[in-house]
């Protein structure tokens, strides 16, 4: 095997290493403890169970909800779908009508698409400049056939934090049910199931430190009791909604990653916030303010998430040419194809705009050093492609 180059990982929305910690508690349960979590009759499995349970109660802890409340799913794909087309086909003699919006994550509004052609109908809002819904559009678009609200905690691509617990709120006066897209906010910004009134919610362990295709469903209890149709069918684990056998180190992974991100999330902030203010104050300054603009909301948006428009420049050319710096041109579920960001045409700007938008992601093995590195680096390489480019022109 190669070693790979080393590399200045800004790219933390898309996904982030395993902690040392949690590889640790993860390691035990591959070969050790290898027991089948459903098989309670024997020791090998009651192990496995217990460590399973142990993980349960940590992330319920970490959003405030009780551990019977959480389903293990393979990520957030996985719990988007099962809440969509879980509460969809439940509630449908309640109502065929669901709202979302359209800066939601793929796993969102492909989930939408399919129910529209199942014959559900779908409402997309519409966000302002910052990609904010507007709370009067939510409560308009509610009718008596609404059955479900689905609007994402933080946007993966602009870092925004949406009012979750007044949409919450607004779709409880209507007795519709609320879900959230949470896989980027989840340890990184403070969530908290009861006090923002949220019915389900979707989380995913490789955005916080954790291993891939593991994540969660928060699924409420209480007041109101929320009931999902299964998406996947068999053996009836976890109580029927999502039937296969437990990814127990998997699971294990993601209650140690949530546990850390708990206790670790203020000072990760600040640190964070710091930064991302760092390399966008110094991109002003070097590239002109004029010709560095932010995509997403000022202040409401998460502290590790950067998303700003370069004059100028595909962003595309920008960062294939960013040798030992990984940064991201948008999500990085879509960035397989050069369609504009369908998350930046949204606020209201042209392709130029969406063209030109680069995100940064910074986290937990970054430094001061690479911070400062990744600044010159991105400057020179704007620069670059600016002299090659016969024309400049202003971002509109
Ligand atoms: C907002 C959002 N939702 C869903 C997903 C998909 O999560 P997973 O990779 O766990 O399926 C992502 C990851 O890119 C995301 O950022």
């Amino acid at each position: 095997m190669t070693e790979p180059r080393p590399i200045i990982y800004l790219d933390h929305n898309a996904t982030t290493p395993v902690d040392p910690r949690v590889l640790a508690a993860m390691l035990p349960y591959f070969s050790e403890v290898y027991g089948n979590a459903a098989s309670i009759d024997h020791e090998a499995g009651h192990v496995a169970n217990q460590a399973v349970e142990r993980a349960r109660e940590q992330c319920a802890r970490a959003i405030g909800a009780r551990p019977e409340e959480i389903v293990f799913t393979s990520g957030a794909t996985e719990s988007d779908n099962i809440a969509l087309f879980g509460v969809a086909e439940r509630y449908a003699a309640k109502g065929d009508h669901i709202i979302t919006c359209v800066t939601e994550h793929k796993a969102v509004l492909d989930c939408c698409q399919r129910l529209e052609q199942l014959g559900k109908r779908v409402t997309y809002l519409p966000v302002d400049q910052y990609g904010l819904v507007d709370l009067e559009a939510v409560r308009k678009a509610i009718t008596p056939r609404t059955v479900l609200i689905s609007i994402m905690f933080a946007n993966n691509e602009i870092g925004t934090i949406a009012p979750v617990k007044e949409i919450a709120a607004i779709a409880h006066e209507h007795s519709v049910l609320f879900h959230t897209d949470a896989a980027q906010a989840v340890g990184h910004v403070p969530v908290e199931v009861e006090a923002m009134q949220i019915d389900l919610l979707s989380f995913s362990a490789h955005k916080l430190y954790g291993p891939k295709g593991i994540g969660g469903l928060y699924v409420r209890r209480r007041g109101p009791r929320v009931k999902v149709a299964p998406v996947i069918y068999g053996g009836g684990h976890e109580r029927g909604m999502r039937s296969g056998t437990l990814n127990v180190p998997g699971i294990v992974g993601m209650g140690m990653a949530l546990e850390l991100a708990t206790k670790e999330m203020a000072a990760e902030a600040r640190r964070y916030r710091a930064w991302t203010s760092q390399i966008y104050e110094r991109l002003q300054a070097e590239l002109g303010t004029q010709n560095v603009a932010l995509n997403g909301h000022p202040s409401q948006r998460l502290p590790h998430n950067l998303n700003v428009s370069l004059a100028g420049i595909e962003s595309k050319s920008l960062v294939v040419q960013l040798k030992g710096i990984a940064i991201s041109t948008g999500s990085a579920c879509t960035s397989a194809t050069v369609e504009p960001s369908h998350v930046i045409l949204a606020l209201g700007y042209g392709e130029q705009r969406a063209h030109s938008a680069i995100r940064l992601g910074v986290g937990r093995g970054n430094t001061h050093v690479e911070i400062d590195t990744a600044c010159a680096t991105i400057v020179a390489g704007v620069r670059r492609i600016q002299k090659l480019s016969a024309t400049q022109p202003a971002i509109g």
